[in-house]
């Protein structure tokens, strides 16, 4: 991911917390759709909104958004007929953007027990209420982030969604989610905490100093920079995806040495200039100087080198040609979540599930219409063999096919399917690639996606070095520990179970499940 907090990544993030802000067991649970949501808004947007019994039923409701001044926006909800939302701007921090109050009255409640339940989002984080009273609410926001979600707000207010009652207990759930995203130390306890509770991580201290003196002599062209940021929003971010993945670490990059014999290092997600998040090639000593010095997400960085074998296979022009091919084109959001979704149940982590994707789908749509139709909107239109439909549109479909949206998200990404901006990777899909275009797969390269590996199937792969006498002589130098890899940076001492172990087969990680904590990996999946 990026090298630093940017809104593209914020956003990211806080729409990772969307998947969560929903729930996983209606769709699962005897109730109909039509028990849970008896009374849905009038004027929402959600355009199949009246064909009941499909799938889209259950997704969280856009009602609109609470801006400034008299403009406030009126809805009727599952549980209170008459709704209206203001927002009142203030400046209670004395910061120089100040905050807001949201204002939401609820009345003509139709029953005594029922309930209301929103999530109220801007680019910039996401928050929830219920109510089950009529009166006056208000929700806080005691401080914008800054510059970009103040304008934001003033020109486009803030996000309401209705979501189906029942989500109460996913609700409460998030409260070990939301720390993960703070950019503090109880931040980064948080994503320690979560990670060893879920995963089984152990995150134990190393000895000081915690930077490696690397040389970069003993460093060469395909070896794999392994990264975990424990820390902020993308600390909070590759929590989450390591935890729906099963890898340990969040991140990755590759070195590449040019004819010179200068080194420098590839990287799908680095911020650029103007916070967009691109496929970079910088030398290694800015790369390196970044890492030390301004990454504020705590990066712990190891340094997996190429086995000799496999070194002697790498096609340096042919790694160069495909790295330059792809510089400066966008990080692969694309097809970042289908990666680790393979299958149509093993997936996901409860509560997580297809239907949160499609919630977490709705609202990033809703907020960024124009980031939303290239982000999931083409990567599910190619596995339908459709183009231009919008999520609704998609839902609809797969259902008239009679099959479902977990299923089409099951379908396995093509490494040559062409986005409209570009061949789409993640990071470490990007990485992956250009093994594959140096040769490192030999004769499975046409059937070997690497778009359905993970970081945790990248670094499982036994294309590493195996012999420690053979690893750079400062190699765990400050540690008592010896890896079988080069830790080179980081408090904690970075695992990879798994590593090296796995020969390449065909079609290789695209049937396989992935549930924590264990993360069971069948044979051959
Ligand atoms: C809102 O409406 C009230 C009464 O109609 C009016 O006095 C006030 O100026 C309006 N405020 C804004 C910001 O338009
Ligand atoms: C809020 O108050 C502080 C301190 O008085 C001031 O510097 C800042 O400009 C104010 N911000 C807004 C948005 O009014
Ligand atoms: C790092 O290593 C280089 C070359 O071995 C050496 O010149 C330099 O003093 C070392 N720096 C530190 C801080 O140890
Ligand atoms: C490991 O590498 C060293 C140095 O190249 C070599 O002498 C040794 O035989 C190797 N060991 C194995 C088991 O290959």
């Amino acid at each position: 991911m990026a090298s630093s907090s940017s809104s593209s990544s914020s956003f990211f993030a806080v729409s990772v917390l969307i998947l969560f802000v929903s729930t996983a067991e209606s769709l699962k649970s005897p109730i109909h759709p039509r028990d849970l949501l008896p009374h849905l808004p009038r004027q929402v947007s959600w355009p199949i909104l009246n064909s009941l019994y499909g799938a889209a039923d259950l997704l969280p409701t856009f009602i609109g958004t609470a801006s400034q001044g008299n403009n406030s926006v009126e809805w009727k909800g599952a549980c209170f007929y008459e709704n209206k939302a203001w927002l009142e701007f203030h400046n209670k921090s004395g910061s120089e953007f100040g905050g807001g109050t949201l204002h939401i009255k609820a009345d003509n409640a139709h029953s005594w027990t029922c309930m209301d339940l929103y999530v109220f989002a801007t680019p910039y984080r996401v928050t929830w209420t219920w109510y089950f009273i009529s009166r006056e609410h208000t929700v806080e926001f005691a401080e914008w982030e800054g510059k970009a979600e103040y304008e934001y707000v003033k020109n486009k207010g803030v996000s309401i969604f209705l979501m189906h009652a029942g989500m109460l207990g996913t609700l409460q759930a998030l409260w070990d989610v939301f720390p993960l995203f703070t950019n503090t130390g109880w931040g980064e306890s948080s994503n320690l905490k979560f990670l060893e509770k879920h995963m089984g991580a152990k995150f134990e201290p190393r000895p000081q100093p915690w930077v490696t003196n690397v040389t970069t002599d003993q460093i060469q062209s395909g070896d794999l920079l392994a990264i975990s940021k424990i820390r902020g929003r993308w600390g909070g971010f590759e929590t989450l995806e390591k935890w729906v993945s099963g890898a340990y670490a969040g991140h990755s990059a590759v070195c590449l040495r040019d004819s010179e014999g200068k080194l420098w290092v590839g990287e799908s997600g680095n911020e650029n200039e103007k916070g967009e998040d691109v496929i970079a090639i910088l030398p290694w000593e800015e790369w390196w100087e970044f890492e030390q010095t301004k990454d504020d997400s705590n990066p712990q960085i190891a340094l997996l080198p190429l086995h000799p074998d496999v070194r002697a296979k790498f096609n340096v022009d042919a790694a160069w040609k495909y790295a330059r091919s792809m510089e400066g084109k966008p990080y692969g959001y694309h097809n970042l979540i289908f990666s680790w979704i393979d299958t149509i149940s093993e997936n996901y982590p409860p509560p997580l599930d297809a239907h949160l994707v499609a919630s977490f789908m709705t609202v990033w749509s809703q907020m960024q219409p124009d980031y939303a139709a290239n982000m999931w909107n083409e990567a599910l239109n190619k596995r339908l063999g459709t183009k231009g439909l919008d999520l609704s549109d998609v839902l609809v479909e797969v259902e008239k096919r009679g099959s479902s949206f977990d299923k089409l998200l099951a379908v396995p990404e093509q490494d040559d399917w062409i986005y409209s901006d570009g061949k789409s990777t993640s990071c470490i899909a990007f990485i992956l690639e250009m093994y594959k275009e140096a040769g490192l797969f030999g004769s499975l390269a046409n059937s070997i996606q690497v778009t359905e590996f993970t970081i945790k199937d990248a670094y499982m792969l036994n294309f590493f070095e195996t012999n420690a006498s053979r690893l750079p002589q400062w190699c765990n130098d400050n540690d008592n520990v010896k890896l079988p890899y080069c830790q080179i940076l980081g408090k904690y001492r970075m695992e990879f179970p798994g590593y090296n172990t796995m020969d390449p087969y065909s079609h290789m990680n695209e049937q396989c499940p992935s549930l924590p904590p264990k993360y069971n990996r069948p044979e051959n999946c």
